[in-house]
């Protein structure tokens, strides 16, 4: 049965780093700009969880906005509402990792279906992957705003199913996020991580992917083989 390939945006295909350069010019100490950059991202996680588990969703960008005030708060770092918008406009415009190019034509010219998923709206991801030069590489995009919960809740996985009308065994999530991996493989489906630095630890919770990578190219070697 041919597989069919969910991949996760921000952190799998999106550099997420990519905002530390800018905090360096916007910040008055730029040696912060990594701490904030790290924090930032944590934080988004964070508030997406937390959202989730009250039952009080609001789309990932707010999630997004609320980190990035609470971290300019915590790091007393001073960014005028001017600042906090334009560095919400480079989130909105990142880069891809140079591999992802590469290895979606490899593995769509094996006619494997590749799709987007990820807990950003769908407008949000279709734009950022337009202007990262993705979009036209992959089949579709598959948002967790479809059912207004945040992955890894498993309802997020069963839609993706559901859009992708697919079985559970045929269905991978490929994610540099060790959260989503687990989720997914809680919620049945097969799962890679990509395991993109290679100092990043994985949860010790007794849940393994079915697969670990490097990056894109070594994953679609490995599938297409
Ligand atoms: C995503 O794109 C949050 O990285 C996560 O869904």
């Amino acid at each position: 049965m041919q597989p069919v390939l969910a991949f996760d945006v921000y952190g799998t295909l999106i550099d997420t780093q990519g905002v530390t350069v800018e905090l360096e010019r916007r910040l008055t100490d730029a040696s912060k700009a990594g701490e904030f950059a790290r924090r930032w991202r944590d934080k988004q996680l964070e508030y997406s969880f937390r959202h989730g588990l009250m039952g009080a969703y609001v789309p990932f960008s707010e999630c997004t906005r609320e980190a990035l005030v609470f971290i300019d708060r915590a790091l007393q770092t001073g960014l005028s509402d001017n600042d906090q918008d334009h560095l919400m406009a480079v989130y909105g415009e990142l880069p891809a990792f140079d591999d992802v190019v590469p290895a979606l034509d490899q593995l769509r010219d094996a006619g494997i279906r590749c799709v987007a998923f990820s807990n950003g709206t769908a407008d949000a991801v279709s734009k950022l992957l337009t202007r990262a030069g993705v979009e036209s590489h992959m089949d579709d995009v598959i948002s967790a705003d479809e059912v207004k919960r945040f992955k890894p809740d498993p309802a997020v996985y069963t839609h993706l199913r559901s859009r992708l009308e697919t079985r559970p065994e045929q269905t991978w999530l490929l994610s540099s996020n060790p959260f989503d991996v687990i989720g997914a493989t809680h919620a049945g489906l097969r799962s890679a991580w990509i395991r993109r630095s290679s100092d990043a630890p994985f949860d010790p919770w007794g849940i393994e992917p079915d697969m670990t990578v490097t990056d894109l190219e070594a994953l679609a070697e490995r599938i297409i083989r």
